[in-house]
């Protein structure tokens, strides 16, 4: 039996795809059956790029639009927990991965292709409640990571798909770069939040952009301010500032002003929120969880953003 070279994980069923061997720069294409796509994108970490990514692509999806999102995180994959799906997708009959669907939005993540994990890696209670830790360190090289975002960029079988939209990792690192060396980006969205230490990653993740051709759709304001759902005061907890009840207070420094000197749109706030939290936690984002709750500001902020992000890239906001 011939052992092929794939990276672990990948996938645990049927034949593998395999890819061609390349000499020299790899050529732009565009994803397979895919009008548009989009990155959600940061270099610093824990902003809320997947928190964002994945409410904005349910914003579009719940409105009819084809839509489906990739997890190009291959260390931390978040959309599995965010979309609340789990298990090993199939293979058509071109070997490409069907992606897994939740709430009417496509997705892939390196999260459904990893092994179950082993006992000796995984540290258990006696209590039933509690979930059990899944120690596994992912810890590949360069190359390893590569090939696995290859796979993820051309061999998932999305079917027609209006908008893409792409989760990155925190950092300009190796999938940044494979990502905008070998498909098609129409656009980028940039997320920070207040404190200048996000604030000047941020700024280079935009730097990146810039330099792969890409162009930089607007920067999103993360956890902008606290929103006191007992007394409805405001709170720029990051950036100080306190504001009148009902108020929305005003803070155009920081994100907003970095927009202004880049030239780029901003395209809005997110509130910190403890139910954002929650919802991406328990696997029913706000945009769903809130569906119905027209005055929901939490909701309203995401599907705002979403709007402004779909016609930049000239599709139909229905
Ligand atoms: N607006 C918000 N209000 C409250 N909690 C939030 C908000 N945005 C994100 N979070 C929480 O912050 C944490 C980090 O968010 P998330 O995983 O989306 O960040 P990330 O930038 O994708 O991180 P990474 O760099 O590791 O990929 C999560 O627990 C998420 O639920
Ligand atoms: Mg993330």
């Amino acid at each position: 039996m011939t052992t092929r070279c794939y990276p672990k994980g990948l996938p645990r069923s049927g034949t593998p795809p395999s890819f061609p061997r390349r000499r020299g720069l790899p050529q732009k294409r565009k994803i397979r059956d895919v009008n548009k796509v989009v990155a959600v994108s940061s270099a610093k970490g824990g902003v809320g790029k997947s928190t964002i990514a994945v409410n904005i692509a349910l914003s579009f999806a719940r409105r009819g639009i084809r839509t489906g999102i990739l997890d190009t995180d291959i260390f931390g994959p978040s959309i599995p927990t965010l979309l609340n799906l789990s298990g090993e997708p199939r293979l058509d009959d071109k070997n490409c991965l069907v992606p897994l669907t939740n709430y009417g939005l496509k997705s892939m993540s390196m999260g459904y292709l990893l092994p179950p994990p082993s006992p000796e890696s995984t540290i258990t209670t006696s209590d039933p409640n509690t979930a059990p830790l899944d120690t596994t360190p992912i810890s590949w090289r360069g190359l390893m990571v590569s090939k696995a975002m290859n796979q993820l960029l051309h061999s998932v079988s999305w079917g027609p798909l209006d908008i893409l939209i792409l989760d990155l990792p925190p950092g300009t690192g190796d999938v940044q770069l494979t990502i905008n060396q070998e498909v098609v980006v129409d656009g980028a969205v940039i997320v920070s939040t207040p404190q200048d230490i996000a604030l000047r990653d941020a700024v280079r993740g935009y730097g990146l952009f810039q330099k792969m051709d890409v162009p930089v759709l607007g920067m999103i304001r993360n956890m902008a301010f606290f929103a006191c759902p007992h007394c409805g005061k405001q709170t720029r907890i990051f950036s100080g500032g306190i504001s009148g009840q009902g108020h929305e207070c005003q803070d155009n420094s920081g994100v907003v002003a970095a927009c202004e000197r880049l030239g780029i749109d901003f395209l809005g706030d997110v509130p910190l929120d403890a139910r954002v939290c929650e919802d991406a936690d328990r696997g029913v984002p706000t945009v769903v969880a809130e569906e119905g709750d027209d005055r929901s500001a939490r909701r309203n902020a995401f599907l705002n953003i979403a709007e402004k992000i779909a016609r930049k890239v000239g599709l139909e906001w229905k």
